[in-house]
């Protein structure tokens, strides 16, 4: 499956992103923030998790590599991932610090968030960020997440071993009907 916005593709892993997940993640910036990518980030790593998760392709996970079609080359990752149960999906997602700010996590979950609602029988969307972090809290929060409580000393960054109390997140599906309508405009 893949997704082509204005500015972007949402393409499926491929080992080829592996040089590109380098660049992007053997970064402090970005791996700070992150709970499972190890600081130094070597090819090593990225060709393992790569592999490792094209293996375990599950119905309900949704991997994107955010291919940039203007440099040609993978700039970050968005995840989402359905829990049956409670219909429930949760994300998360990195973009290579080069490309910060330029509206790009937005445009690439605007559109595979409104895929998941329209397409699967989801309820709500959650995201946990940690509680400095400022650019993610303000980017969830742009698609409409409303805050929902503090889990105090719940994670651990793997890159810097710091424990991090986190923000818990969520987006209602009659709160996206509402938010979608200024996002795509503005994105399309
Ligand atoms: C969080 C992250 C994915 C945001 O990606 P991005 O493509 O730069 O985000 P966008 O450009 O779509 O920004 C959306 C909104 O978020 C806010 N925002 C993003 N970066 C910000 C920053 N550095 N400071 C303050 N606000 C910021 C802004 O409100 C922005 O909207 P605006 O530009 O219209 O004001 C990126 O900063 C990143 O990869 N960080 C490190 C890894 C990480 O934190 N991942 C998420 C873990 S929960």
């Amino acid at each position: 499956m893949r997704f082509s916005t204005e500015r972007l593709i949402l393409k499926s892993l491929e080992l080829s992103f592996a040089d590109d997940f380098v660049e992007g993640l053997n970064n402090l910036n970005v791996s700070k923030n992150l709970k499972t990518v190890p600081h130094p980030y070597a090819k090593k790593d990225a060709i393992n998790w790569i592999k490792k998760n094209i293996k375990e392709k599950k119905k309900t996970k949704f991997l994107f590599g955010i291919y940039l079609k203007s440099e040609k080359k993978i700039i970050g990752v968005v995840d989402f991932s359905i829990n049956k149960d409670n219909l429930v999906a949760r994300s998360g997602s990195w973009i290579n610090e080069k490309y910060w700010r330029q509206g790009f996590v937005t445009e690439a979950k605007i559109v595979v968030i409104d895929y998941l609602f329209k397409n699967h029988k989801i309820r709500k969307f959650f995201t946990q960020v940690y509680s400095g972090n400022i650019a993610s809290r303000k980017a969830i929060m742009k698609l409409g997440y409303k805050k929902e409580g503090l889990l105090r000393k719940d994670a651990i960054s793997k890159a810097t071993g710091k424990i991090h109390d986190v923000i818990a997140l969520g987006l209602l599906k009659e709160e996206w009907e509402e938010r979608r309508k200024s996002l795509i405009s503005k994105f399309k």
